[in-house]
This record gives C-alpha cells, sequence and structure tokens, in this order.
C-alpha cells in the first residue's frame, strides 16, 4: 500500500483543517496510507508523525487554525535540516508529502523534492491569496469577511465622532486583502503594495475625498504598502488634515482567525481530495489550484517568488466610487 504523510506550515489560514479532514478521508477512498506531521517542516524533522483516521478528523471542518499546528523552522532552511527530513520521512515509508502553506512552505518543498528526491504536492493556503496557479488560496474569503466586519464596526464609531480612520490589513506583499475590503467596506481610499503611491498622492486624494464628504472618512492600506503602514502615513498626514480627529487602526492577528467560510470549506475540501487523486495517478511536485472552477496542476517550482496580478479593472472601479 501507497504510503504518503501531510503537514501544514507558515502562517496559518482558515479552511487548513477542512484540507487536512479531506486528504485524510481521501486518501482511505483511493486505499492510500496517510501519516500527519505535527508542527510543519519542524515536526518532520523530529520525525513527529501519526496515523490519522477517519474519525479523527470529525468536527474539524468548521475550525480555524490547524490541528497539525504550524511552525517556521530554520533548520529545514539549511541542507542538512532537509537530509534530516528526508531521512525521516525514508524511515517512515513515506513516497510523497502533501504540504498546506504558502510561499515559504513551497519553496522549501521543491528544495527537499530536489535534494531528497521526495515527491511534494502543494496546497495553496494563506490569507494573502499572493500565489499564481489558483484563483484563490485557502483562507482568503474567511480573512476578507473577518477585515470587511472589522471595518463595518469602525465606519460606525467613525461616524458618530467623524473621524478619518487610517485602517491597516494584513498582506506582507500583497495588497487582495486591502484591495477587496475597502470595495466591500466603502473605503474612501485604498493604499496597495502594488502601486508606489507617494505621501503627496495620498495628500491630495484624500483633500478631494474629504472636500466632499461631511462624514466619517476610512483609508484602508495594506500592511505591505511601499509608504510604511498605517502608523507612518497618518502620522506624517497629521499637520496637513490637524482640522479632523485622525485614529489608527491595525487589525492584525485577528485577520488570521476563526471559522472559514463555506466557500473556504469548500475549496479546500477540493484541493485536499485533489492533492491525494493526483499522487494516486502520478503526478509529483506540482501544486493543485482552481481557477475558472476547474482544477489545476502547477509545477511547485513555478509557484513561488512570483508576483500574481492584482485586478486592475477593481482598483479602477474603487477610485471611481469611492
Ligand atoms: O502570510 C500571511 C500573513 O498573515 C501575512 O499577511 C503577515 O504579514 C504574516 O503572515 C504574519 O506572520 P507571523 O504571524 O509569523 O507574524
Amino acid at each position: 500500500m501507497k504510503k504518503i504523510a501531510t503537514l501544514t506550515s507558515g502562517g496559518d489560514a482558515p479552511g487548513m483543517n477542512a484540507a487536512v479532514r479531506a486528504i485524510i478521508r481521501g486518501s482511505k477512498h483511493f486505499g492510500i496510507e496517510v501519516t500527519a506531521v505535527r508542527h510543519g517542516y519542524k515536526g518532520l524533522i523530529d520525525g513527529s508523525f501519526e496515523n490519522l483516521q477517519h474519525t479523527d478528523v470529525s468536527g474539524i471542518i468548521q475550525r480555524g487554525g490547524t490541528i497539525l499546528k504550524s511552525a517556521r523552522s530554520d533548520e529545514f532552511r539549511t541542507e542538512e535540516g532537509r537530509k534530516r527530513a528526508g531521512d525521516q520521512l525514508r524511515k517512515e515509508g513515506v513516497e510523497a508529502l502533501i504540504v498546506i502553506g504558502g510561499d515559504g512552505t513551497f519553496r522549501g518543498a521543491t528544495l527537499l523534492s530536489e535534494e531528497q528526491g521526495i515527491n511534494t504536492i502543494g496546497i495553496p493556503a494563506t490569507i494573502d491569496n499572493d500565489l499564481i496557479g489558483t484563483d484563490e488560496t485557502i483562507g482568503y474569503d474567511t480573512a476578507l469577511n473577518t477585515a470587511m466586519e472589522a471595518i463595518d464596526k469602525i465606519r460606525d464609531t467613525a461616524d458618530a465622532h467623524e473621524r478619518l480612520f487610517f485602517i491597516e490589513v494584513m498582506g506582507r506583499d500583497a495588497g487582495f486583502i486591502a484591495l477587496e475590503t475597502g470595495i466591500a467596506s466603502g473605503a474612501e481610499m485604498i493604499v496597495l503594495p502594488e502601486y508606489l503611491t507617494s505621501l503627496s498622492e495620498i495628500r491630495e486624494s484624500l483633500n478631494k475625498v474629504l472636500k466632499a464628504r461631511k462624514r466619517s472618512s476610512l483609508v484602508v492600506i495594506a500592511e505591505g504598502d511601499q509608504t510604511g503602514g498605517a502608523v507612518k502615513i497618518s502620522e506624517a498626514l497629521k499637520k496637513d488634515f490637524e482640522q479632523y480627529d485622525m485614529k489608527v487602526a491595525i487589525l492584525g492577528h485577528v485577520q488570521r482567525g476563526g471559522n472559514p467560510t463555506a466557500r473556504d470549506r469548500v475549496l479546500a475540501t477540493r484541493l485536499g481530495f485533489e492533492a491525494v487523486q493526483a499522487i494516486d495517478q502520478g503526478k509529483s511536485d506540482v501544486m493543485v489550484g482552481i481557477i475558472n472552477n476547474n482544477v489545476t496542476f502547477t509545477p511547485l517550482k513555478d509557484t513561488f517568488g512570483k508576483i500574481k496580478a492584482i485586478n486592475n479593472d477593481l482598483v479602477a472601479l474603487a477610485k471611481i466610487l469611492r
């Protein structure tokens, strides 16, 4: 019987548990034995394997976080660390490894495959949605809704006091969360890492917006924006807008938690099952994705260090409607 392993790595994303559940149950469907690794690549190096059965993944589809735990491993960044991980997998009789994570996770998996000859299959999971080869990553939809609900609440209090709020959302290198939550919450301005937005541009746009408005104003900023984030921007603009009561809100890790939305649960379930099916069909070193509702396979080595294009039509639309 074929034996595979699975792990979650990097920043957790709501829906990772749904993917783990689909892998465990999907493996049984294909007659494949599956072992779970705790604590990501760190657990792999330590040989932290555990055989999970059908009922071990009951009641997890609706839970955020990851029952397998996640970690960032410095040792796995070294060739020696990856050799130890390869040895553990061979000792355990594992023929393929399914990794659930983002850019850094896939970079590590590719090195493991190249150096240790382990077949690695990737499942895209990150709230940032910054991976090519799939329309959406697991966790993105949940994070969007979490951030939007938080911004709606800020709007209530901002309106009550007629304040100007600078709200920072997650997105280390990409502005997907900022763009879509900004549109969904009717933000007066959105600042994205994909565009170099100078302070003078922000000042000018805000002046226009504020002239036309009497109530609250919200500026949604991606944490990775090139001007330096919500705190820096608000401080730099303090003098220009001193007639306004300015506040900063950094939404932070609240965006990573919570029960996954239906869309994330279904996406994760499909990707988890497809990853096992890909191994059953003899595919190797690919990331499973969904584009236009079709399952796609992208060579894992082509998935990291790439910039996923933001939707410029949405950027233009946000400017027209603000
Ligand atoms: O990649 C997902 C993400 O949430 C980014 O948006 C954020 O910059 C980063 O992880 C934070 O990582 P950590 O929890 O390790 O500080």
